[in-house]
């Protein structure tokens, strides 16, 4: 039978097996938000499709091809947030965080949504964690973002990270670049690919991105940004990578980065897995990106506020622990349910929904699976689960008021009073957790 109904191209059901990887990276990155003390904010799945334009950019492929815009029955155009960055700048204005202590550290997770071409890795509707440092215009601050997203993956276990880094300057430098750039492109405009020749007249750093080979031979030769740093720029760009020389964290100084959003200023990085990828070949998605963008709060009607950020694309993350047949329960500890609750006759049955009531009113975690009937078949999805512990109530305990408790590993039984349950296995479930 043909199925009526699929996903919308390019979005995708996270299924209940798939719900541990979301969790556990959504875990390791809110602690890791927490200890570095971001606060976590929530802003609309929608915005002024305004705020997009100007934040993300014109020049940028989100604004001009990828954005999910409608208009509203009273008229507001409003669009899919494609990235949170824009959106939190916006809060940041609208409610004076200016005023708080600086600088103002914030997380977001959740969807955000691009009209891409669907391909491995590359979704309409995607999950980021992203993270923004607002009021701060020290390079601590970049090799920090760095460094907690660093530390992120490697707590999901990722080995061979490499972050690749690169400066594109400011408003003062990079119109000097840009000219002598396009002056350099245009000599060549005829060998180059149809969409770079495209981009040379709306945003010709994004030619440095092409991964097409015929314009990669005329990129390795082109002027690079970091040759044309301002001053201040050049000292920035130094002191970050002092910094995460300092931490010795590996990087990657990739002179051809340049992302593909308007807003970012002097630092811009990405991470990937695995050491040197050369450019020509570098097939495989970032797995995070972000970088410095001191005017965007500005552009966006505040007063001049320097911020620095970057979001992880957890698909991405998930994709790449799929391949790996890490287990998620490896990763580390999630709250696992360690105890399963088998009844046998209706009595029993009609009991065990109160019993299981009294375990959920004092936090413990139990699984049951009601619907069976035969011992054997309870006891084998409880083997399945990978309880230490299944309670087994039958008939007899039932008008006894006791109830069984087995040990999976020893297949040990015991005996208990009813009313005595959910404290003694509270106790042996505190226990194996320490
Ligand atoms: P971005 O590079 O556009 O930056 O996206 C960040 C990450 O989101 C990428 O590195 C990738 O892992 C993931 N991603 C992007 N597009 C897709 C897609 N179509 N499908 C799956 N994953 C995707 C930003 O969004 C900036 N707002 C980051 C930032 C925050 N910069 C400063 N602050």
């Amino acid at each position: 039978m043909k199925i009526k109904f699929q996903t919308p191209t390019g979005m995708h059901d996270i299924l209940p097996d798939e719900q541990g990887y979301f969790r556990k990276i959504y875990n390791v990155c809110e602690n890791a938000a927490n200890f570095y003390q971001f606060k976590k904010i929530d802003t609309p799945i929608l915005e002024e499709t305004e705020l997009f334009s100007k934040g993300t950019g014109m020049g940028s492929d989100i604004v001009q091809k990828q954005m999910y815009s409608l208009k509203t029955k009273g008229g507001d155009f409003l669009t899919l947030r494609p990235e949170f960055t824009p959106g939190i700048v916006r809060a940041y204005i609208k409610y004076g965080m200016r005023n708080l202590p600086q600088p103002v550290k914030l997380y977001s997770i959740g969807p955000v949504f691009r009209y891409e071409r669907p391909q491995e890795d590359r979704y309409r509707q995607f999950h980021q964690f992203n993270l923004e440092i607002l009021g701060e215009a020290n390079p601590v601050i970049d090799a920090q973002i760095i460094q907690i997203f660093y530390n992120i993956l490697e707590e999901l276990k990722f080995k061979k990270l490499i972050v690749e880094i690169n400066s594109i300057g400011d408003g003062i430098c990079r119109p000097r670049y840009r000219k002598i750039l396009i002056n350099y492109l245009k000599k060549r405009e005829t060998d180059l690919c149809a969409d770079c020749r495209q981009r040379l007249g709306k945003n010709p750093l994004r030619v440095l991105d092409c991964k097409e080979e015929k314009c990669w031979k005329i990129i390795k030769q082109a002027p690079q940004a970091i040759n044309y740093l301002c001053n201040e720029c050049r000292e920035h760009f130094k002191e970050v990578l002092e910094f995460l020389d300092e931490i010795e964290l590996p990087y990657n100084l990739n002179p051809y980065l340049v992302r593909g959003l308007d807003y970012y200023t002097k630092t811009v990085f990405e991470i990937f897995e695995e050491h040197g990828i050369a450019q020509e070949e570098k097939k495989r998605n970032a797995l995070l990106a972000g970088g410095r963008y001191d005017n965007l709060v500005k552009k966006l009607g505040g007063l001049p506020t320097p911020a620095c950020g970057g979001a992880i694309g957890i698909e991405r993350i998930v994709n790449l622990i799929k391949t790996k047949e890490v287990k998620v329960s490896s990763l580390a500890s999630t709250a696992q349910t360690k105890i399963f609750l088998a009844q046998l006759g209706d009595l029993a049955k009609r009991k065990s929904l109160n019993l299981l009531e009294s375990f959920r009113k004092k936090k413990i975690n139990i699984a049951e699976s009601f619907s069976r009937d035969s011992l054997k078949s309870q006891l084998a999805q409880a083997d399945k689960i990978g309880v230490k512990y299944t309670l087994i109530l039958g008939q007899k305990e039932v008008l006894e008021n006791t109830i069984i408790i087995r040990d999976m590993k020893t297949g040990q039984q015991e005996t208990k009073k009813m009313k005595e349950i959910v404290g003694i296995m509270k106790k042996k479930v505190e226990k194996i957790k320490t």
